[in-house]
C-alpha cells in the first residue's frame, strides 16, 4: 500500500488510539496476559515512529482507564510497571526526536514513584514542539469532565457563562487539537469512557487486529480510509452549499 504521505489528502492532525487485544495475543499464544502487555509497549514503540513519519502530529493512546482498576491487582501493578519502563528506557530518545510526552488521567491513587515519573517525563520534554504524544493512564472521560468541572469551579469563572472553548481549557487535553481519527484494534466496538467530551466529530475506526500486532501497514490502512471518509460537521456536502 502507498503511504498516505504521497496523497494530496489531509493526514490526520490528531490520531487517537484505544490500544486493545493484548490479553487475546497473549492468550492466543498460551501465555499470561502480561506477555501481551509487553508486547503492546513494543507497538507503542514503532506506532510512535511510524505516526510522527508519515505527518501526524499528535497521537494519544489509552493504555490504563479508570475501569481497568477492576482488574487482578498483579495485572494492574504490571501494567503500571510497563508504563514505568517505557518512560525510563525511551525519554531520552523521545526528548531527542522533539517529542512532547503528557500523561492525561488523574493522578489519584498513582505511586509517589509512578507521579514522579509522570512529572519528569513532563518536565523534561515540555519545550518540545516536533511532535505530541500523550498517553491516557488512569483515564476516563467522565471522570475528566468531573475533574474539569470542579477545577473550573474553584476559580473565579462565572459557570453559569461558561462556553465550550473555556471549558475545555480545563480538560486534561486542554489546548491540544481534538483527535481527528479515533481507531480501535481488536474487534470491539465501543469507546469505553475515552476522550467522550474530544471525540464527538472525530471518525471511527474498529478493525480486528489485535494491538501487538498492529503495523504500519494498518497505520497507513487507517489514514487511507479517513482520507476517503467526508467529514460535515453537521453541515451539508460543500457542493451543497449555495
Ligand atoms: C488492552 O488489552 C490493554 C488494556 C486495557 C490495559 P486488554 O488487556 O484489554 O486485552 P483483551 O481485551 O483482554 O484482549
Ligand atoms: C479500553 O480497553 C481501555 C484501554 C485500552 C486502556 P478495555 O479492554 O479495558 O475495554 P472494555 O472493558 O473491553 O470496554
Ligand atoms: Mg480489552
Amino acid at each position: 500500500m502507498a503511504d498516505p504521505k504521497t496523497y494530496t489528502a489531509d493526514i490526520p492532525l490528531h490520531i487517537a488510539i484505544i490500544m486493545d487485544g493484548n490479553g487475546r495475543w497473549a492468550k492466543a499464544r498460551h501465555r499470561p496476559r502480561v506477555f501481551g502487555h509487553q508486547a503492546g509497549v513494543k507497538t507503542v514503540r514503532r506506532i510512535v515512529e511510524d505516526a510522527a513519519d508519515l505527518g501526524v502530529k499528535y497521537l494519544t493512546l489509552y493504555s490504563f482507564s479508570t475501569e481497568n482498576w477492576s482488574r487482578p491487582k498483579a495485572e494492574i501493578s504490571a501494567l503500571f510497571g510497563l508504563l514505568k519502563e517505557y518512560v525510563d528506557a525511551d525519554l531520552e530518545t523521545l526528548d531527542k526526536n522533539g517529542v512532547r510526552v503528557k500523561i492525561l488521567g488523574s493522578r489519584e491513587g498513582l505511586s509517589d514513584d509512578l507521579l514522579n515519573v509522570i512529572a519528569k517525563v513532563e518536565r523534561t520534554t515540555q519545550d518540545n514542539k516536533e511532535f505530541h504524544l500523550n498517553i491516557a493512564f488512569n483515564y476516563g472521560g467522565r471522570d475528566e469532565i468531573l475533574r474539569a468541572i470542579k477545577a473550573a469551579a474553584k476559580t473565579n469563572v462565572d459557570l453559569s457563562e461558561l462556553t465550550e472553548e473555556t471549558f475545555e481549557t480545563y480538560l486534561d487535553t486542554g489546548g491540544l487539537p481534538a483527535p481527528d481519527l479515533v481507531i480501535r484494534t481488536s474487534g470491539e466496538k465501543r469507546i469505553s469512557n475515552f476522550l467522550i467530551w474530544q471525540a464527538a466529530y472525530a471518525e471511527f475506526i474498529f478493525t480486528d487486529v489485535l494491538w501487538p500486532d498492529f503495523s504500519r501497514n494498518d497505520l497507513v490502512g487507517a489514514i487511507t480510509e479517513f482520507q476517503n471518509r467526508e467529514r460535515r460537521f453537521g453541515s451539508l456536502k460543500p457542493a451543497e452549499v449555495a
